[in-house]
């Protein structure tokens, strides 16, 4: 039997923990400002989870917002997948603790990690499975808690990032043109050390069964900034020609770019260097920081409750991070 689907969002949610950190309220220990923090990243604050407030927790409120602008419930969920680089667990994955939370059905639910690339990885493998008509309906979660793995006595790296969850629903397209129209995935783990997060480290195998325990020393989130910097804005703008390329699409043809909140300067370079209105940018990583895979579906959300996007809206989704990883989508909403 072979069936091909096309694939359309359904719904969009998101989730940020409600208290936030503004520039201002780091430590003078820190030796940062406000004013270093806004001019070299656009960033102005964003949200730190609470005890008890995790990246699964996130993820669980983000998916039922999904469901419910999706007019769906937990029962219609197929499967599950996760983004995240900061699951509460290694095991159980956060997929399976969203999809008990919701009260869903046994289905497939499952992790991936593409650091900050993982939202567009999970959506287009989820994508998949609708396109076969393996699935019908697919939760697609992006969910971090970035500030469990930065190093916050490290000014370089803990400025940037936030904690928060997007989700969508994506299902079946009628033939009426919407849904997914492209995408491409890559990675180079040649350039693997450029962002490392080793967190809590493995026993050797060495050790076992002679040490039956794990190190407790914990690795926080590393990474060398100017080379990401050139990396990322190289990325944008390659990511934008290419999808134009291969779509056989103009400037005027998109209404919406969502590149992945990183650093208002590296997307300023990049748009620098392209022929693109930046009038099409939706961005917000002022109020959010970087929030890794949660990224551009927390700013997908903002945009759809905003009116900043709509259905029947060409958007161009662009993703870059750790792996070195990168990818792109274009999707009409
Ligand atoms: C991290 C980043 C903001 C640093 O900006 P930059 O202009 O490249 O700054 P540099 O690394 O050249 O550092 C310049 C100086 O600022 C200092 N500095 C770095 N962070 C600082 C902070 N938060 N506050 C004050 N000073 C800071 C550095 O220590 C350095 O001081 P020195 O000259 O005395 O050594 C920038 O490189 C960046 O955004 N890179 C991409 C990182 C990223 O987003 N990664 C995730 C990708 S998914």
């Amino acid at each position: 039997m072979s069936t091909s689907h096309g694939v359309i969002l359904l719904g969009t949610g998101s989730s940020l923990p409600e208290r936030s950190v503004r520039n201002g309220d780091f430590p003078a220990s820190l030796d940062t400002s406000d004013e270093w923090i806004r001019t070299r990243t656009g960033i102005r604050e964003r949200h730190i989870s609470a005890a008890g407030e995790t990246s699964a927790s996130l993820g669980l409120v983000a998916a039922r917002r999904a469901l419910e602008s999706a007019q769906l419930d937990p029962a219609d969920v197929d499967m599950i997948v996760c983004a995240t680089v900061t699951s509460d667990m290694m095991v159980p994955a956060n997929a399976c603790v969203i999809q008990a939370g919701l009260g869903c059905r046994p289905i497939p639910a499952f992790d991936l990690n593409a650091a900050c690339t993982g939202f567009l990885y999970a959506l287009t493998v989820a994508a998949q499975f609708v396109r076969t008509g393996t699935c019908r309906r697919i939760l697609v979660v992006g969910a971090e808690t970035l500030s469990r793995v930065v190093d916050f006595s490290d000014r370089t790296t803990c400025v940037l990032f936030g904690d928060g969850a997007g989700a969508v629903v994506i299902g079946p397209a009628e033939a009426d043109g919407r849904g997914e129209h492209w995408f491409r995935l890559y990675a180079d783990g040649r350039r693997a050390d450029l962002i490392r997060l080793n967190g809590t480290r493995l026993r050797p195998p060495a050790s076992c069964p002679a040490e039956p325990r794990i190190t407790d020393e914990f690795d926080f989130l590393r990474m060398n900034g100017r080379e990401v910097f050139k990396f990322a804005v190289r990325t944008i703008i390659e990511l934008i020609d290419e999808s134009l390329l291969e779509c056989k699409l103009s400037p005027s043809d998109i209404d919406l770019i969502i590149p992945h909140q990183v650093n208002q300067r590296i997307i300023d370079a990049a748009f620098a260097d392209l022929n693109f209105p930046t009038d099409k940018l939706m961005v917000n990583l002022e109020r959010n920081g970087n929030t890794s895979a949660a990224s551009i579906p927390i700013a997908l959300d903002e945009a759809m409750r905003t009116g900043r996007a709509a259905p029947g809206d060409r958007v161009l989704l662009i993703a870059f991070g750790g792996g070195l990883t990168w990818a792109g989508g274009v999707w009409t909403l």
